[in-house]
């Protein structure tokens, strides 16, 4: 697998955290030069200086993918750093469940800035190198949630089913670029997503159901490098996976 990955160079929305943290750690420990997208840029910093003490590749770039100059700074910081893009991993986002009628209306608001427009403003700023390329790989992260619906979790599931969309799509329309695509949809996995929900309710209910059931971050990473590490001509494009005890 190592030898696919090798070299590669792969731009990470999220890394300051949780999924991206970890498809970062373990991509750059496979050989592929990480640049590390977030707005929390010391915890970004940190982590890049972390691997590359270890003898990887990685730089930090102050990164909101609500704002698309930012986004296309990340994309292009890769391209001046390493001298292309190769994979782009479109991971940021947040959760914060709620009932509808609890109209918290600015968190929809952010879920639909960061889960679906931070996904586009990420396919935007790479898919004008993997063009030129004529080569690369988008890889957007979805949810089970992105495959189902559960009161509380609507305007959520509303933004991953869209990225599942939006993924499908991209993937039909970059074939004659030779752009591979993959959408990631992860059940419960232990990370801080839990804490962005403001509903003491969902809260109490989600924290519980976390406890009982996520799965180590690396579980997300090990996918990514799968899909990553196939030959070039075969395209893995959907990959769902959860813990195995969780129903849902
Ligand atoms: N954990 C799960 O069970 C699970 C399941 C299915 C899908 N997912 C998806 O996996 C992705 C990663 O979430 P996670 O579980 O790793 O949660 P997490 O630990 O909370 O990480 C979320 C990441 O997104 C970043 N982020 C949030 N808003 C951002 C913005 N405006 N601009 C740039 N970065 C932003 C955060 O960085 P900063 O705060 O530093 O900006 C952080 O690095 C999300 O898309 C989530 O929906 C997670």
């Amino acid at each position: 697998m190592a030898s696919d990955i090798e070299g590669k160079v792969v731009v990470i929305t999220g890394a300051s955290s949780g999924l991206g943290e970890a498809a970062a750690r373990h991509l750059s420990s496979l050989g592929a030069s990480v640049v590390l997208g977030a707005r929390r840029v010391e915890r970004l910093q940190s982590l890049s200086d972390e691997l590359t003490g270890r003898g990887g590749k990685a730089i930090a770039v102050a990164t909101d993918v609500t704002v698309r100059d930012q986004v296309k700074q990340l994309a292009d910081a890769a391209v001046e750093k390493y001298g292309r893009v190769d994979v782009m991993i479109n991971n940021a986002g947040l959760m914060p469940q709620s009932l509808l009628e609890r109209l918290k209306i600015d968190e929809w608001d952010r879920m639909i800035d960061v889960n679906i427009k931070g996904v586009l403003y990420g396919i935007a700023a790479a898919l004008p190198h993997m063009k030129r390329q004529k080569a690369g790989h988008i890889v957007n992260v979805s949810s089970v949630a992105g495959h189902k619906v559960r009161p509380g979790g609507t305007v959520y599931s509303a933004t991953k089913h869209a990225v599942r969309v939006i993924s499908e799509g991209l993937r039909q329309e970059v074939k004659p670029y030779n752009i591979r695509t993959t959408v990631v949809s992860p059940g419960a996995v232990d990370t801080e997503l839990p804490d962005t929900i403001t509903d003491p309710d969902v809260s109490v209910a989600m924290r519980k159901f976390y406890d009982d059931f996520a799965i180590p971050a690396d579980s997300f990473a090990r996918a990514v490098a799968f899909a990553l590490s196939q030959p070039p001509d075969v395209d893995i494009n959907e990959i769902l996976f959860r813990p195995t005890r969780q129903e849902f």
